[in-house]
């Protein structure tokens, strides 16, 4: 079934020139980007983004991470498209990401990994809603 997902590429690979880089592999693997936009993330938005992990322990260091550099958000399309794109890029910590996904080639670190992958059907619409409504 034809699906929609977010991806986030985040301050670490858009400091790095890597935006470029990223949307290419995205591309290659039969993803259409129905939707782009770089921004940055304020404290609202990355509290309604992330709310299931307000509490935990890494909460305010992924908070403070996410606000601080751009970011550029690409709503996709592709068959599958949710777990495509979750197995293109690869375990949250890039240490443990299998080789030639996206976390294992531009990922620093669990916290600074790269990018986010919408994880489900309900996850995607509301991601996709919070970022290009
Ligand atoms: P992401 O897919 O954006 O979803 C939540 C993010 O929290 C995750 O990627 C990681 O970057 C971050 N995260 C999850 N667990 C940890 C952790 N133990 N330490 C630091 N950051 C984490």
């Amino acid at each position: 079934m034809k699906q929609r997902t977010l991806l986030l590429i985040k301050p670490n690979a858009t400091k790095k020139n890597q935006i470029g880089s990223i949307l290419k592999m995205i591309e290659e693997n039969g993803f259409e980007i129905e939707n782009l936009k770089l921004f940055r993330m304020g404290g609202e938005l990355a509290d309604e983004f992330y709310a299931e992990h307000i509490g935990k322990k890494f909460y305010d260091e992924l908070k403070d991470f996410m606000m601080s550099g751009k970011i550029v958000a690409a709503e996709l399309s592709r068959e599958d498209a949710i777990l495509k794109l979750r197995e293109l890029v690869g375990n949250t910590d890039c240490e443990k990401a299998a080789l030639g996904t996206i976390r294992s080639i531009y990922g620093d670190s669990k916290g600074e990994n790269a990018v986010h992958a919408s994880d489900g059907i309900e996850s995607a619409a509301r991601e996709i809603e919070l970022i290009f409504q």
